[in-house]
C-alpha cells in the first residue's frame, strides 16, 4: 500500500494539466482503478487482515482524492495567474485618437438652403415619407387616371388581400407637404419642406431615393414675379456668387398653373462637373403658381389666396456646388469619399458667416 501511495502521489505532483489529473484519478480511484481492485480482494482475506487492510485502503483512497483536488486547484490558480499576466492592459495609456464624424454633403446642402430660406421668412415643415396616394397625388390635382402617376415611377406599398386601408406610396416628391402645411397652418403661409423622396429610377443623375425641398408661399397678392425673384436670390446665395445663369422653361405640372422648370448652366467636361460654364444645362427645380384646386384641397379659399410653389432637387444642388459628377456616389457609403467631401459637424451655415466655410 505504501508503494501505491508513493506511486500515485508522485504522479499527481508531476501532473501538468487537468487531463493528466483525470487520467490519474481513473487509474487510481476510479471504479476499475487500482485501489478499487484492492478493495475487491478484501473478501478473500481473514477477518483480522480485513480489519487493518479495509480502513487503510479507505484512508489511501481519501488521501489520493484530496491530493487530486489540491493539485486541480493549484493548476487552476496557475492558469488564472498566467491569463492575468498575458492579458495585462495598461489603463494609463492615452486614448487612441478617434476621427470625428462629418456631415454628408446632402445634409450640408440642406442646412445651407434652410439658412437661406429662413432669412427670407420661410419656416420649415415636414411630412411622412410613406404617405397616402391622396396626399401624394389626388390633393395635388393628379387624379387616378392621370399620366403623371405613371411617369413618376411610383413605389406602391404592398397591401394584403382584403386590406381596405387607403393605398400608400413612398412619396414621389415633397409636394404632399404643401397640402399638410396648408391644413395645419392655413394662410398666409411661407414654408419650405425638405426631405427624402422615392422614384424607381437609376443612372448618373437619378437614384431611387433622393432629396427635395418644397417651397410654398401663399398670400393675397403673390405673383410669378415674386417666384422668380425668390429663386434667383436663393440660387445666388446658395452658390455664393453674384450671378448665376438660369434658364426658365415653360413647363407643365398638374398642381401649378402656369409652371416653369429651371435649369442651371454647367459643363461635364473630363468627368468634372462645373457650374456656370459650358453648353450643358442641369435641371434643378420645378415651380409655378399653385393651382386653385390644390389650394382648395389644403382647406384654403383660392378666391382669396394665391401663391407660388417650387420643388428643388437638393442632391443636384450639392452635385453642382461641390463638383460631384455622379449622384450615385452620395449613397455608396464609401468612407474615403465621405471623409473627403464631409463637412465639420459643428459649423452651422449662415449667410453672414459664409455658408460653406
Ligand atoms: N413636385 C415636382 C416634382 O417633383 C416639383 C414641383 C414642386 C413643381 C412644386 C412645381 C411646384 O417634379
Amino acid at each position: 500500500m505504501d508503494d501505491l501511495k508513493a506511486k500515485y502521489l508522485g504522479q499527481i505532483a508531476e501532473a501538468a494539466d487537468e487531463a493528466a489529473i483525470e487520467a490519474i484519478r481513473l487509474a487510481a480511484v476510479g471504479k476499475k482503478g487500482e485501489v478499487a481492485l484492492k478493495m475487491r480482494e478484501l473478501g478473500k482475506m481473514t477477518p483480522e487482515e480485513r480489519q487493518t487492510a479495509g480502513p487503510a485502503l479507505n484512508e489511501l483512497k481519501d488521501e489520493i482524492n484530496s491530493a487530486l483536488a489540491a493539485k486541480k486547484a493549484a493548476l487552476a490558480d496557475a492558469a488564472l495567474d498566467e491569463r492575468l499576466r498575458s492579458e495585462w492592459l495598461d489603463v494609463t495609456l492615452p486614448a487612441r485618437n478617434r476621427r470625428q464624424g462629418t456631415l454628408h454633403p446632402i445634409s450640408q446642402a440642406r442646412e445651407e438652403l434652410t439658412a437661406i430660406f429662413a432669412e427670407m421668412g420661410f419656416s420649415v415643415a415636414e411630412g411622412p415619407r410613406i404617405d397616402t396616394d391622396w396626399y401624394n397625388f389626388d390633393a395635388l390635382n393628379i387624379p387616378g387616371h392621370h399620366p403623371a402617376r405613371a411617369e413618376m415611377d411610383t413605389f406602391y406599398m404592398h397591401r394584403a388581400e382584403g386590406d381596405n386601408r387607403p393605398p400608400h406610396v413612398l412619396r414621389t416628391h415633397t409636394s404632399p407637404v404643401q397640402i399638410r402645411s396648408m391644413e395645419k397652418m392655413g394662410a398666409p403661409l411661407r414654408v419650405i419642406c425638405p426631405g427624402g423622396v422615392y422614384r424607381a429610377d437609376y443612372d448618373q443623375t437619378h437614384t431611387p431615393m433622393f432629396h427635395q425641398v418644397e417651397g410654398l408661399a401663399l398670400d393675397r397678392d403673390i405673383s410669378m414675379a415674386n417666384l422668380k425673384w425668390t429663386l434667383e436670390e436663393f440660387v445666388k446665395a446658395f452658390f455664393e456668387v453674384d450671378d448665376v445663369e438660369l434658364r426658365f422653361r415653360a413647363s407643365h405640372f398638374p398642381f401649378t398653373e402656369p409652371s416653369a422648370e429651371v435649369d442651371i448652366r454647367c459643363s461635364w467636361e473630363g468627368g468634372q462637373l462645373k457650374i456656370g460654364e459650358g453648353d450643358d444645362w442641369l435641371e434643378i427645380l420645378g415651380s409655378g403658381m399653385v393651382h386653385p384646386k390644390v389650394i382648395a384641397a389644403g382647406g384654403i379659399d383660392p378666391d382669396v389666396y394665391q401663391g407660388f410653389a417650387f420643388g428643388i432637387g437638393i442632391d443636384r444642388l450639392a452635385m453642382l456646388k461641390y463638383g460631384i459628377p455622379d449622384l450615385r456616389a452620395f449613397f455608396d457609403s464609401d468612407l474615403r469619399w465621405l471623409r473627403h467631401y464631409g463637412f465639420a459637424a459643428l459649423d452651422m451655415p449662415n449667410l453672414h458667416g459664409g455658408l460653406s466655410r
